[in-house]
């Protein structure tokens, strides 16, 4: 079991019957959603999930988890996802994949936000990863221009020579702003920005995170 996998799957353990539950995106919480599907058809698991993008969409759909639109279900009792970075306060960058958007309303809509990552993701302060800023299209430029002024380089997302666009249509500005020391100010100041629709910092929202490393899976909480 390689430590994504260590990490998703036993964060699954969070999830009892009857709850609704945030579905979040990427390559460690995959393990959790395989782990509530195989727990829903071999030990009868109850729940409803609201997922956090059209990829996760999918893999729940492939696995027969019930789905429901978030307005149908908030307060969702627990959303389970991953992280780009996790701090020693336990605040977090998000985004890699370009979902924070989706994953940050639902994630605000749950009673608990529970992380699971690797251990390449701890850090001690944010910053190693770049900030993504999920902008739109329209104006991006001038956007990218009022995001710089706050002190970071900002690249607007591509792969393959083609801008990268969210689930929601717009575009990812990955910002660098160095070493991060007050999350919180910076997710401010760059939601007051015309244009910027979301910003992937998410600070003092995680309550768990579970880290796989080679010691085994550790449970920090807030
Ligand atoms: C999606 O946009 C991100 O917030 C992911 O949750 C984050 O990138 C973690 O992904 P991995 O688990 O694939 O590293």
């Amino acid at each position: 079991m390689n430590f994504k996998e260590a990490a998703g799957v036993q964060a699954a353990d969070v999830v009892t019957s009857g709850m609704k539950v945030g579905l979040g995106t990427g390559s460690t919480v995959y393990y959790t959603i395989l782990e509530l599907g195989r727990r829903m058809k071999e030990e009868g698991l109850q729940f409803t999930g609201v997922p956090t993008s059209e990829a996760t969409e999918k893999l729940a759909l492939e696995l027969g988890i019930p789905l429901a639109e978030l307005w149908e279900l908030e307060p969702l009792d627990v959303t389970i996802d991953g992280a780009d970075e996790v701090s020693d306060s336990l605040d977090l960058i998000k985004g890699g994949g370009a979902a924070h958007f989706r994953e940050k309303m639902v994630a605000t809509v749950s009673k608990r936000l529970v992380i699971v990552a690797d251990e390449s993701k701890a850090v001690a302060k944010l910053g190693a990863f770049t900030v993504p800023v999920e902008v739109a299209v329209y104006g991006w430029r001038s956007t990218a221009r009022r995001v710089e002024a706050e002190g970071c380089v900002a690249v607007r997302r591509e792969r393959s020579g083609e801008p990268v666009r969210t689930d929601n249509g717009n575009y990812i500005l990955d910002c660098d702003f160095g070493l991060i020391v007050d999350p919180g100010a910076v997710d401010r100041r760059l939601k007051s920005l015309l244009g910027v629709l979301e910003t992937g910092l998410f600070v003092g929202m995680a309550d768990t995170v579970y880290v796989a490393g080679p010691q085994g899976v550790r449970v920090l909480k807030q």
